[in-house]
């Protein structure tokens, strides 16, 4: 007559939920992406990006110190650079007197213990908004990946403990690893976007870091040369592996949402960490939605980066790691 199982008893309560939920959100969950620019006391709201900022150095050091009080421990640092200081080959990457570089000296200076992971991709050093060097009418690959080997060990050389190249160029991992080794920057450690997609979802931080592929002849006006097709689930199980093979000691997919089953499959192939990375326009939507009243942004943040981690992330880099932990504190 009855149902031999009733499910509903393990739901009955918050008691018995929470003492039966698997999957709980920490701070120490999250990497919070920060975005740098020149000046001083310079705090600029990102217009597609509500409530996030671009710091000055002098607000960067403000910024970390709050962020390590709220128990957040590592960042993932991005430069915007001035139009004067672009080119096609991203000289200024390597400039060990950069905006990168001292913004990494400033974070271990403000906060000696805060794990600093640095963008490594030619993108907002390069006059076309490419994350590689441009040769008839291509973005090549082996020039590009020795720029970005020097950029790491620079990155390595001002005080960084990881290095995440974005940029998907093949081979750069191993060049990478051999390079900091060779230099002895043997603790320095890759985190790979291993599986990163060619996604519309990048919209407001090319915003935020004036990177967006130019328009202009002989330019790919996108990135899907090099970034993955979206239709693609097998060809981010290669990636991955490569990666881990060449030296990546952390893995990770990009975007976030829309890419949860790559994640699980990441996650259940692979035995190093694996990271999602929650994109700036699944951040942009939620606001956008949460401004109109349309979506309670709390709430739908809670479940979007639960449902991150329930897939299978170990880490989560997100713009709102700071109202979360804010919201669970
Ligand atoms: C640059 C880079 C991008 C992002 C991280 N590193 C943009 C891109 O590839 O065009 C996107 C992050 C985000 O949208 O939040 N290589």
């Amino acid at each position: 007559m009855y149902p031999l199982k009733r499910n509903r008893r393990l739901r009955a309560n918050e008691a018995i939920r929470s003492l039966v939920r698997e999957t709980i959100i920490s701070p120490n969950d999250f990497v919070v992406p920060l975005f740098v620019v020149e000046g001083k006391g310079v705090k600029e709201e990102i217009a597609s990006m509500p409530n996030y900022y671009r710091y000055s150095l002098d607000l960067l050091e403000k910024e970390v110190k709050e962020l390590w009080k709220l128990g957040l421990k590592s960042v993932l640092l991005f430069v915007k650079v001035p139009d004067n200081l672009k080119d096609n080959k991203g000289t200024e990457a390597i400039n060990p007197n950069g905006l990168m570089q001292r913004a990494i000296k400033a974070v271990k200076n403000a906060c000696p213990e805060m794990l600093v992971m640095t963008d490594v991709a030619l993108d907002p050093y390069s006059i076309y908004g490419h994350d590689g060097i441009i040769e008839g009418g291509k973005v090549i690959n082996d020039d590009t990946v020795d720029v970005l080997t020097e950029m790491s060990v620079s990155h390595a050389e001002a005080g960084a403990d990881i290095v995440a190249p974005s940029d998907m160029m093949d081979g750069r991992i191993l060049s990478i690893r051999e390079a900091l080794e060779e230099d002895g920057y043997v603790d320095t450690g890759i985190m790979s976007y291993s599986a990163k997609y060619a996604s519309a979802f990048y919209g407001p931080f090319r915003d935020a870091l004036d990177s967006a592929p130019v328009d202009a002849k002989e330019i790919p006006k996108d990135k899907k040369s090099y970034q993955m097709d979206y239709a693609n689930r097998f060809e981010a199980i290669r990636e991955t592996e490569m990666d881990i093979d060449e030296g990546a000691d952390i893995v990770m997919v990009k975007p976030g949402l829309c890419y949860l089953d790559i994640v699980r499959e990441i996650k259940n192939e692979v035995d190093v960490p694996v990271a999602v990375y929650q994109v700036s326009g699944e951040y942009s939507m939620l606001k956008a939605a949460a401004e109109k009243g349309w979506l309670d942004h709390d709430a739908v943040m809670m479940e979007q980066v639960t449902a991150i981690k329930r897939a299978g992330a170990d880490i989560i880099a997100s713009y709102f790691a700071k109202d979360v932990v804010k919201l669970i504190s």
